[in-house]
């Protein structure tokens, strides 16, 4: 155990959030040291990365992928940062890396609780391993490719579709060959999918019937979703699944304020009479895969065909705004705090 003296400032939550209400929930705190405790390193942080289903984590519900983070607890995520304190042999002070810390200006990390990989910033910005390069750009790729099993000529459809993940989804099942629907929230979004993403067709769920509008544009039936939302949005694609088709579940957007479990799809019985594979995936299993899917990313990010817009927000204190972007649908593309 080691211990630094630094001006350390830290995200807790004081109260688990109504709804979607992270401004009275959130706290910043500080602290003068950190300890680093043996087989563990320090980070100085450089981004933090906001993910949606971090929003799981502050509930109080036991049964999700990963326990609920405790009321008055650091908040954690993924970060990317300098080692500057290393009490692990293989983790050397001066290594960048990104990797499961705090949300705070400096995190001390326990690489067995996920595993910490190096950056290489010689060819891209380091941002980038949190977006293309890091757990979305994965869960895209497995989604579409591993999950979703997309044919050329398939009919793929994405929810959440100008966010971090279903934007590099849609852009995948295009690379792929598929035709692709977008589900967005906004007109600006829906625009911005097709005109500037090669998207074939989106809809802006807010303001059209996701059902009559997937009959007009997909009248050959759906063969893949890649699901982020649930709820409501599923119902309405089931509706217009071909037989045989795959639902890919991503995320539950539409449950993750929900304190309790919400009852399945509506439209359960049309998953036996279009004979429908649903099958959930989920990062931290394809980690380890970051040497496969990162070269196949890169050269589709150096040719153009999978971009990723990156929202940064400046400044620690500024997080919780910039964590609210998510479900208020205010981003476009990834969403990082710089510290
Ligand atoms: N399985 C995995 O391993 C894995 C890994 C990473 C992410 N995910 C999932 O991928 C999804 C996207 O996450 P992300 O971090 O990339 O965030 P993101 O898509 O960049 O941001 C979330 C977007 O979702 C939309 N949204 C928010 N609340 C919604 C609601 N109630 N109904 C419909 N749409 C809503 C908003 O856009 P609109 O304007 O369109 O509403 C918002 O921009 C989440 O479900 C997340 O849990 C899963």
């Amino acid at each position: 155990m080691s211990e630094m003296e630094v001006k350390n400032r830290f995200w807790v939550m004081k109260n688990l959030p109504e709804g979607n209400d992270f401004e009275s929930a959130l706290e910043i705190k500080e602290e003068s040291k950190i300890e680093i405790p043996e087989g563990c390193f320090a980070t100085k942080n450089s981004f933090i990365s906001m993910d949606a289903g971090t929003r799981m984590y502050m509930t109080e519900r036991e049964d999700s992928y990963q326990p609920p983070i405790p009321i008055g607890e650091k908040l954690m995520g993924t970060v990317l940062g300098e080692i500057i304190e290393s009490n692990h042999p293989n983790h050397k002070v001066g290594d960048v890396l990104r990797s499961y810390g705090q949300w705070s200006d400096y995190s001390v990390v326990d690489p067995n609780s996920m595993y910490p990989s190096k950056v290489d910033v010689s060819e891209t910005n380091l941002e980038n391993y949190v977006g293309i390069y890091g757990a979305n750009g994965w869960t895209a790729y497995v989604g579409v490719i591993n999950t979703g099993r997309v044919k050329a000529g398939d009919t793929f459809v994405v929810s959440a579709a100008a966010g971090c993940t279903g934007l590099m989804a849609g852009q995948i099942a295009k690379i792929s060959g598929c035709k692709v629907i977008g589900i967005a929230g906004t007109d600006q979004k829906c625009d911005l999918i097709c005109k500037e993403y090669g998207f074939d067709g989106a809809i802006n769920y807010k303001t059209e019937n996701i059902s009559d509008k997937l009959k007009e544009l997909c009248p050959e039936g759906v063969n893949v979703y890649f699901d982020n939302v649930a709820g409501s949005t599923l119902d309405a694609v089931l509706e217009n699944m071909a037989n045989f088709g795959v639902i890919a579940v991503c995320g539950l957007l539409e449950n993750y304020a929900s304190t309790e479990r919400l009852p399945g799809p509506y439209n359960y019985d049309l998953i036996l009479m279009k004979r429908l594979r649903f099958e959930g995936f989920f990062s931290p299993d394809f980690y380890h895969r970051e040497a496969e899917i990162n070269p196949i990313l890169k050269n589709w990010d150096k040719s153009g065909l999978l971009r990723l817009p990156i929202e940064v927000t400046d400044g620690l204190e500024n997080l919780v705004s910039a964590y609210s972007k998510l479900f208020e649908g205010s981003n476009i593309g990834k969403v990082v705090v710089k510290v």
